[in-house]
């Protein structure tokens, strides 16, 4: 048995559907003509060999990839077990959780830090080295430099939460994959469910596309408002791009100044 085998197993995803004869022009058919037009041709097996009734089958066409599967189980965690986690079992499942394979490669995981019942949520990227070692978000270069920007609009970091989309670091501190944010993503909505900050502000590309599902650069989201889940966002660099980039730290004080204006 392989590791995703295994791992689709356990979270009882395993097996998938499976097609045993071609089925002709299924895609075209609903799923009402498809049950009475081709009875046999669909079946599904459990892992014991027995078929399931035909009214229990969905009218599946194609076989689920591993992507799908990991989809389902986000669907999974995200609607069924995680919507009734509460914070102290949210942070249990967290560090309890190898859904990825960063967790084998890490210290210990960073749930995130502050105050759990904040106005204002700010959202990285993943842990690094040093975040890594503590256990606590932004606590390196980039985080000195996250408590100067939230001085500058007067908060303190025990005024806010500050979380990550990655739980766990990445090694050598490269950018998380979109399977490990697929995989992450659903702890940080569960995060956001309880918390319920009035405003939310992602910094950088990857806090930004993942709560806003969008591919667009940072250039093009900030400087306007977005929604998550009917709260603001606003978009803005990532403070360890900021280190490397301090003319745009202008930029950034005014996406700070538009967060700031919102929560009036
Ligand atoms: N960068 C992040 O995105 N998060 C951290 O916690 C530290 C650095």
């Amino acid at each position: 048995m392989d590791r995703r085998e295994a791992m689709l197993r356990e979270l009882n995803l395993y097996p998938a559907w499976v097609r045993r004869e071609p089925v002709p022009d299924a895609v075209s058919l609903s799923h009402a003509d498809s049950v009475s037009a081709m009875p046999e041709a669909i079946s599904v097996k459990e892992e014991g060999g027995t078929e399931l009734p035909l009214f229990e089958q969905p009218a599946p066409t194609v076989q689920k990839s591993a992507e799908d599967s990991l989809r389902e189980f986000q669907m999974k965690i995200a609607g069924g077990p995680l919507a009734d986690t509460d914070w102290p079992e949210l942070k249990e499942k967290v560090m309890g959780c190898e859904l990825c394979g960063l967790r084998a490669g890490c210290t210990q995981t960073v749930f995130g830090s502050g105050n759990a019942a904040a106005d204002w949520l700010f959202i990285g990227e993943a842990p690094g080295v040093d975040e890594d070692a503590t256990g606590e978000p932004f606590v390196g270069h980039a985080g000195h430099l996250l408590d100067n920007m939230l001085l500058a609009i007067r908060l303190k970091r025990s005024e806010v939460y500050i979380a990550n989309v990655i739980k766990c670091r990445p090694p050598e501190d490269r950018h998380p994959h979109v399977g490990e944010i697929d995989a992450c993503l659903p702890y940080l909505r569960r995060q956001i469910d309880l918390i319920r900050p009035k405003i939310i502000v992602a910094l950088g590309k990857t806090a930004a596309s993942a709560l806003l599902e969008t591919d667009a650069t940072i250039a093009s989201l900030r400087g306007q408002l977005h929604e998550y889940k009917g709260i603001p966002v606003v978009v803005t660099f990532h403070p360890a791009y900021l280190l490397r980039s301090p003319m745009e730290k202008a930029k950034a004080w005014q996406d700070l100044c538009l967060a700031v204006q919102t929560m009036r």
